[in-house]
């Protein structure tokens, strides 16, 4: 579900043929469609309608603040895990009412800024953490609310680096530990706990795993409800997958309907922190080829980009389709994608059947907008590239293409004398 298409074999992303953007911003870049980031917002919104839920997009997936701020604009709220984010989120105009903060790792720093910018709620991940909360909500004279991340400890089918709902994780608190919490509440008067949050892992396309956490999750609620302890909060994470190649993802509204049964039994203000759902397919990365070699074992096509622009594949062997941007009905064959990175991890497929491309022609590598630009790196000394925003007929670069000022920015000559 995107707007990516063929006309008259061009891509095209909307009205915009993607050629007619790199003849203005050149290679490599991210491009991303205006009218899929929201429709893909809208659609959950329409799912949760009964539940009224706060969406805050998962910045983590895309920081752009032109992406975020078109969510903003919509009413999302946002889940943020850093300073950084937070910064940005409140120059893209988000509600500070409608910031929910994780991270594992909060510092003084990033905990004392968040209470100044009056966020809804700090997502807490560990018992020392809500002291250290406490005590500089303290100091500040002010009294905060959090939630505590529960980990569920459930099975969640993902890849092993995204999958965060097991006690073998580092995330969140196991459920014996969070009743104790909940039952010495006393000892954190400047902090009110007054919600749970669970996020048990990314790119999860089938509803059984969320079901079976939400299940454990509003059972241990209503336990605590029977011991006097109320909360207003549920904040149900992200993680909702996405299709790459051949994955058959629950919908929207199929998701809604298998959990919103078992949120709205329990009458509290639900959260959700979608990320991939809005922006993965909203996305696409450009690459010009710049060579093809043919090794005798192997063929190769060599682009402009590499695992610096897009670390995906590398990190999780993860699938990305790559299509040439002007329809190419050649034989197909096996080529290797890569890039001009000096490992051999930097790669964007392997054995992948593709039509004869030639150096200059130019390919789209597609459901890229989550965790593509998010992650890229300056790697080999090369520029972040541009992220450019198309909606209906007009594109506008949303981000500049790093400069050689940019690679150094800060970098000191050192001199001894
Ligand atoms: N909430 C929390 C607390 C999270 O840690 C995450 C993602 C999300 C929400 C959003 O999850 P989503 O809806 O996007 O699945 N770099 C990896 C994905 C890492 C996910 C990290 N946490 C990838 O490229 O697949």
């Amino acid at each position: 579900m995107h707007d990516f298409k063929f006309k008259n074999d061009e891509l095209y992303c909307e009205d915009v043929k993607v050629s007619s953007i790199v003849k203005r911003v050149g290679t490599p870049f991210y491009l991303y469609s205006y009218k899929t980031l929201t429709d893909h917002f809208l659609k959950i919104r329409k799912a949760f309608l009964k539940l009224n839920p706060i969406i805050c997009f998962a910045m983590k997936s895309n920081g752009n603040l032109s992406v975020i701020k078109s969510l903003i604009d919509l009413g999302a709220g946002i889940d943020i895990v850093s300073m950084g984010e937070l910064r940005k989120a409140l120059i893209a105009g988000a509600d500070p009412q409608k910031i929910v903060f994780a991270s594992v790792g909060k510092t003084e720093e990033e905990i004392s800024f968040a209470i100044e910018s009056g966020i809804l709620l700090f997502n807490v991940e560990s018992e020392p953490e809500l002291t250290h909360i406490n005590l500089i909500a303290k100091r500040m004279g002010k009294k905060v609310q959090a939630a505590l991340r529960i980990n569920p400890d459930v099975p969640a089918p993902t890849h092993e680096y995204i999958n965060t709902g097991s006690l073998k994780k580092k995330f969140g608190i196991d459920l014996r530990t969070t009743r104790q919490i909940f039952k010495a509440q006393k000892k954190y008067p400047y902090v009110k706990i007054n919600g749970v949050h669970i996020h048990i892992g990314s790119q999860i396309t089938s509803s059984t795993p969320f079901v079976g956490a939400i299940k454990k999750v509003t059972a241990f609620i209503e336990d605590l409800k029977k011991e006097g302890i109320d909360i207003e909060y549920l904040d149900i994470g992200g993680g909702l997958g996405i299709i790459y190649k051949d994955e058959n993802p629950q919908t929207a509204l199929e998701y809604a309907r298998k959990v919103v049964p078992l949120l709205q039994k329990t009458g509290l203000k639900i959260i959700m922190e979608p990320g991939r759902f809005i922006v993965g397919n909203a996305g696409v990365f450009v690459t010009k080829v710049l060579y093809i070699k043919d090794n005798g074992v192997k063929k190769f096509v060599i682009v402009d980009g590499g695992m610096n622009d897009l670390m995906r594949p590398m990190l999780y062997d993860a699938y990305h389709e790559i299509v040439p941007i002007k329809k190419n009905r050649s034989v197909k064959a096996k080529f290797d994608v890569v890039g001009p990175i000096c490992e051999s991890g930097d790669f964007f497929a392997h054995e992948r059947m593709l039509p004869q491309v030639k150096s200059g022609d130019l390919l789209a590598v597609m459901s890229a907008g989550a965790y593509g630009y998010a992650m890229s790196s300056n790697y080999n000394v090369r520029p972040r590239v541009a992220e450019v925003m198309v909606r209906g007929k007009a594109f506008k670069i949303i981000k500049e293409r790093e400069t050689l000022k940019d690679l150094m920015k800060g970098e000191i000559i050192v001199q001894w004398s």
